[in-house]
């Protein structure tokens, strides 16, 4: 599903941010990539949605080789990648329904279709009834939900989530886990980055150990 060989990240002007990492990520796998402050957790996962570009080594995702990809291909691959932030990135001018209609909008899917789809994701998230909030009268937690329908509502095969619940109290947290625990359990590969040890233990046995860019557990 998500395969890297000797990948180097060194951004300008700066210590390499990931250094000859080797992963395999299996279809259905709940993992986690820990490791303190700038260990390259951020960096990873923007790697695997090609946000950022590889300095040296090979990214294989769903097949598809990163190093080789064209704009036309990054926009089919993130058709298959959702993508969940600790600032959860939503749109403050547009209702909890736009926001995760939005994404299917432009991928022309069919009105009918697109509802449909909507409230498929809502109500996995626990929001029918909050569809025409706008974000801010959202709270962190419900924000958040929204954030992880947009990323879903496409049925994505891989899930990413860059600290998730960084922003979230304790109880929230553990909602937003099972949260995606359950995506998981319905087939999605669902890879979160956090600072949070003890998260990570709590959820999942597979995690990828980062420090100073390099994996420190054996893969
Ligand atoms: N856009 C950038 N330009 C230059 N250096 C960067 C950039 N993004 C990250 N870095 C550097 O790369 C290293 C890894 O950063 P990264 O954000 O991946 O770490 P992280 O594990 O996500 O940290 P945190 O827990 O603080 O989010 C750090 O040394 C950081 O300073
Ligand atoms: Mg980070």
């Amino acid at each position: 599903m998500i395969q890297i060989f000797n990948l180097y990240k060194v951004y300008p002007d700066n210590h390499p941010a990931l250094t000859d990492i080797n992963l395999h990520i299996k279809k259905g796998d709940f993992v986690f990539a820990t490791g303190p402050s700038g260990a390259g957790k951020t960096t990873l996962i923007k790697l695997i949605f090609c946000a950022e570009r590889a300095t040296r080594g090979q990214i294989i995702v769903n097949g598809i080789n990163l190093a080789k990809i064209k704009k036309s291909g990054i926009s089919y691959l993130r058709r298959n990648i959702g993508v969940v932030f600790q600032d959860f990135k939503l749109l403050n001018n547009r209702t909890a329904y736009e926001n995760i209609v939005f994404a299917l909008e432009v991928t022309g899917a069919r009105r009918k279709e697109i509802k449909r789809k909507a409230w498929q994701v809502l109500k996995l998230v626990g929001l029918q009834n909050r569809l025409d909030a706008t974000p801010l009268g959202l709270s962190g937690g419900e924000q958040q939900r929204i954030a992880i329908a947009r990323a879903i509502v496409n049925n994505p095969t891989i899930l990413l989530a860059d600290e998730p619940t960084g922003n979230l109290d304790s109880e929230i947290t553990q909602d937003i886990m099972e949260l995606f625990k359950n995506i998981n359990e319905r087939g999605t590969t669902v890879v979160i980055a956090t600072h949070n040890k003890n998260l990570a233990h709590q959820y999942s046995d597979k995690h990828i150990l980062l420090e100073k860019g390099r994996v420190i557990n054996p893969a």
